[in-house]
């Protein structure tokens, strides 16, 4: 099976070059199909997507991506919100879980942050009011709030999860955040057998901190789910942990939740686990959930030795290492 490769910026490249490897070993099915976008592209190309890069996510409609790096206080937005949407990838799927073996403060941590990805403050409706004023323009619409609600709530019906909670700021943004609301009250009606929970996102915050554990499915906008995504990686051990997964109706473009890293890009010092994570979504996706599952677990077994935590976990073990360490671990278990 194709799916496209985009590798991207700063540590994208060894992230993805380590998740390669470890595909490879599992006995994947997945073909990868190489195309490039970002920062570099443009250096040579000057165009930070080549035409390559559209017709291969179109034909394939699977894509895998490393980060990209977004050049700041351009005319350019993000070439990852360009992707979100040319292809209406309205659902950012972001599952924060501990893993077994990497001690944080919090254990058992297990929600999935299901965030609109195509409206609100990203839409980019900036406007110059005069040199000492701009202002910039929240979209929220009816038709988008429903099917990202409703994405939320079939979820929490397919894997048996108990709770959603949607998250907004309606009491400050009547109109915006009260739709949201509203829409969520509406469909949640359809879904007796979940509980469904309302939360400001400051509260949000602030008991995610406090007590994670009391989530389960999020639902939220677009700018309080890129918030809020941050802070559950942190709450679990950091960026290099959590995957995630931008899907629309018939395309899907996975990528995991941290950006390009630049301050340790090259050194051979990334932690390829949310790359790796990110690949075990796909897998699920794409009918080889039982080697999603012997990934997860070498990941898990591997993290058992410190020496195979890299510096971003508190340990010193290199891309290269842990990369070597999760094939030799790959073998050991039969589900
Ligand atoms: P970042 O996620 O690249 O880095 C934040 C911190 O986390 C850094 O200290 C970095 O070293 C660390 N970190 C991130 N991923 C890691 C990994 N796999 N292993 C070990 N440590 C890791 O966020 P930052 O610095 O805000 O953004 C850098 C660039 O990436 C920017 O141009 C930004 O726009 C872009 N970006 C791209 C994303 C994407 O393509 N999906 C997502 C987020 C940011």
């Amino acid at each position: 099976m194709k799916v496209t490769l985009i590798k991207g910026d700063g540590i994208g490249p060894e992230i993805c070059d380590s998740m390669k490897k470890v595909l490879k070993a599992l006995g994947s099915k997945v073909e990868f199909e190489e195309v490039n976008a970002g920062a570099s592209v443009f250096e040579k190309e000057n165009t930070f997507i080549p035409d390559e890069v559209f017709k291969s996510i179109e034909k394939n409609k699977i894509a895998i991506k490393g980060p990209i790096t977004t050049p700041i206080g351009h005319g350019f937005r993000s070439i990852n919100v360009e992707l979100r949407k040319k292809y209406d990838l309205f659902a950012n799927i972001r599952p924060i879980k501990s893993i077994k073996n990497i001690k944080t403060k919090y254990e058992n941590v297990d929600m999935v942050i299901f965030r609109e990805n195509t409206e609100d403050l990203y839409m980019g409706l900036e406007e110059k009011i005069s040199e000492d004023e701009f202002h910039s323009i929240k979209v929220i619409t009816r038709k988008k709030s429903e099917r990202i609600i409703k994405a939320a709530f079939e979820y929490a019906k397919k894997f048996n999860r108990k709770k959603v909670t949607i998250v907004t700021k309606a009491n400050i943004m009547k109109f915006t955040d009260g739709l949201f609301l509203n829409v969520g009250r509406e469909i949640s009606k359809s879904y007796p057998d979940i509980e469904f929970e309302e939360l400001l996102v400051d509260n949000t915050a602030m008991q995610m901190v406090l007590n994670p554990n009391k989530f389960d499915v999020i639902v939220t906008e677009n700018l309080y789910g890129d918030i809020l995504s941050d802070l559950g990686a942190g709450l679990v051990g950091g960026l290099g942990l959590i995957p995630g997964v931008n899907k629309g109706e018939d395309i899907a473009i996975y990528e995991s939740v941290h950006g390009s890293a630049p301050d340790i890009a090259g050194k051979n010092l990334a932690n390829p686990i949310a790359i790796l994570l990110t690949a075990s979504l796909m897998l699920d996706d794409i009918g080889e959930e039982n080697l999603a599952k012997k990934l997860r677990k070498s990941i898990e077994k591997t993290m058992e030795d410190k020496k195979n935590h890299t510096k971003d976990l508190g340990g010193d073990a290199s891309l290269e290492k842990i990369t070597q360490e999760i094939i030799k671990n790959l073998g050991g278990e039969n589900e």
